[in-house]
């Protein structure tokens, strides 16, 4: 995409990249990210770049290229999908924090919340339930049995239970699943796709290690947001940000500029 345009345009009109980010929804980050072509630029928020530089969408896809080069400069961009859970652990961030960014890489996100989940939204940030929903391509009642994510033959490349309370995890360590969340990561399981549990709790006794044991062995992976700190984390933004690259590895996904052991 060409965007060296877009940068002498904002400047003779005198408007910030915060600006831009606000219109988008996104923090000045993920502006400038796209403005330094290391992320692709969504077809909706195509729109509202085209408003802040005040010319119309048609205009702005063509001068940017954006529309025609999206899929090669996107690879993730086919139809793809990814189940997130969010359970009743602390840490809900990290599933709030995983719908916005497999957003921002081009991939479907279908959201389910368990009711203890929705207790530790409201303890743990400021988000409305439809602010969160809102993040996700589709979201899913918890009791919603009947819905796609239920059934095997609806095509996914995965499940991410970000976080995984204990009880998910031992319900889905049984099979014997008593709603959506833990029946579309036993039909993950079944379908031999990836199903990744940021189980949360400690310490843990031997019954929650043997669980854990017993999912991996059935293909699960066990990833419990443990921050590294070789990064320097800056704050608590970082860590679940590192967490999440960490976990989206897992699916070959690739957060840009994710810092990297041994890379500079
Ligand atoms: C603020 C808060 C934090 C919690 N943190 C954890 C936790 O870290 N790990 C855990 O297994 N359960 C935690 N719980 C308890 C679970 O919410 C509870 O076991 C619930 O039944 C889990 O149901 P779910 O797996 O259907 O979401 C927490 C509860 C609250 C209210």
């Amino acid at each position: 995409m060409k965007t060296n345009w877009i940068k002498q345009k904002l400047k003779s009109m005198g408007v910030t990249q915060e600006q831009l980010a606000q219109a988008i929804g996104r923090d000045r980050a993920v502006v400038s990210r796209i403005l330094q072509g290391r992320q692709p630029l969504r077809l909706d928020w195509a729109g509202a770049f085209a408003r802040i530089l005040q010319m119309s969408p048609e205009e702005f896809l063509r001068q940017s290229g954006a529309g025609s080069e999206r899929t090669d400069a996107y690879p993730n961009a086919q139809k793809t999908r990814i189940i997130v859970g969010i359970s009743g652990a602390t840490g809900v961030i990290y599933g709030i924090r995983l719908l916005e960014i497999l957003a921002d890489l081009g991939i479907e996100t279908h959201l389910v919340i368990s009711r203890p989940g929705m207790i530790t939204i409201a303890e743990e940030t400021d988000y409305t339930l439809p602010q969160i929903t809102g993040k996700a391509f589709r979201h899913y009642r918890i009791g919603d049995i009947a819905a796609p994510i239920a059934s095997g033959s609806y095509r996914t490349l995965g499940m991410i239970v970000a976080p995984c309370s204990v009880r998910t995890m031992a319900e889905i360590a049984t099979g014997v699943t008593s709603n959506l969340l833990t029946r579309a990561a036993d039909v993950v399981l079944k379908e031999r796709r990836r199903l990744v549990l940021m189980v949360r709790e400690t310490p843990l006794h031997t019954g929650h290690l043997r669980t854990m044991t017993q999912l991996s062995e059935m293909g699960a992976i066990i990833a419990p947001p443990m921050p590294a700190f070789y990064t320097r984390p800056a704050g608590l933004a970082d860590m679940v940000e590192h967490n999440l690259g960490r976990i989206l590895d897992l699916f070959d996904l690739e957060i840009p500029a994710l810092p990297r052991w041994g890379e500079t």
